[in-house]
């Protein structure tokens, strides 16, 4: 692409466009309120993919819970999932915590502001290792997620096969300078109120599917009945997962594999058992 796409006429007019309406219809949500880049960490890994309101129901209980790095790190996966229950795709609650433990061992407890240096963390891709320092520090950097790909896409009636890097360059055109966080809080209202994937007809890259019935739903079914009990037999689950079209022991060794759950011997013989990870 060529990026002169975006005129400088057309860039001044959208930021007027984004900071007008934000003005008149800014939502407040509880991580806004925070430059604590613990917390802004904690909210843009929940909100990576779970709608704001419903982080919003579960961001406040969290940090009470679990108010700094320290806490987190040295809490029980048992008492992560238990909290992040409700928020969904359980995995992403499990690499927050191992996000904590690794920025205790190499970064001393203090998130870094670098994005090079939070991308080597646990559960933070291209867009998190920017929207961090974005939110928490003001730094001048672009993030790009989902909606605000839409976002570019309808108003520069950019192609839908626009790639990841030529969004980039037209993002970084964008950004008002000194104004970071404002400016991607009004990118996400206005995307959330005006611009959504139903109204403008583009499609997200990676698509949703359908939850009930899922393999990703099953796996959260076993996984709320192991975080409410010490452990479970094997053979019982595997009885009333019957109807699984997946297979139970394919969901079960997903749950192994990703290091959520181990399955060992039960200390009394009567059979193997699963139980969340130490
Ligand atoms: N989605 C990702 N980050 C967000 C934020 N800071 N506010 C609202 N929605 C978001």
């Amino acid at each position: 692409m060529n990026t002169d796409l975006l005129h400088r006429d057309r860039i001044d007019i959208f930021r007027r466009k984004i900071f007008d309406f934000y003005d008149d219809n800014r939502r407040s949500f509880p991580w806004r309120q925070t430059c604590d880049r613990y917390a802004v960490m904690v909210s843009e890994i929940m909100l990576q993919q779970t709608q704001a309101e419903r982080v919003a129901q579960k961001y406040g209980l969290w940090m009470e819970r679990f108010p700094d790095m320290a806490t987190l790190a040295s809490s029980s996966l048992r008492d992560v999932l238990a909290l992040w229950s409700g928020l969904g795709y359980n995995s992403r609650g499990q690499r927050l915590q191992s996000c904590a433990r690794a920025v205790m061992e190499r970064f001393g407890g203090e998130v870094p502001a670098d994005p090079a240096e939070l991308k080597t963390l646990p559960g933070i891709g291209d867009y998190t290792c920017r929207s961090i320092p974005v939110f928490a520090d003001n730094l001048d950097l672009a993030a790009v997620d989902t909606n605000i790909r839409r976002i570019i896409i309808h108003e520069f009636a950019l192609p839908e096969d626009t790639t990841k890097r030529q969004m980039q360059a037209a993002a970084e055109q964008l950004l008002p300078p000194g104004r970071s966080r404002d400016w991607h809080n009004a990118l996400m209202d206005y995307g959330s109120l005006c611009l959504t994937s139903r109204t403008t007809g583009i499609r997200p890259q990676t698509r949703q599917s359908k939850f009930q019935g899922s393999k990703r739903w099953y796996r959260g079914r076993l996984l709320r009945e192991l975080v409410a009990s010490e452990q479970l037999l094997l053979e019982e689950i595997g009885e009333r997962y019957g109807d699984c079209p997946w297979g139970f022991r394919e969901i079960v060794d997903g749950l192994v594999r990703d290091g959520l759950v181990d399955e060992v011997e039960s200390a009394n013989g009567k059979g193997r058992v699963l139980r969340i990870r130490e």
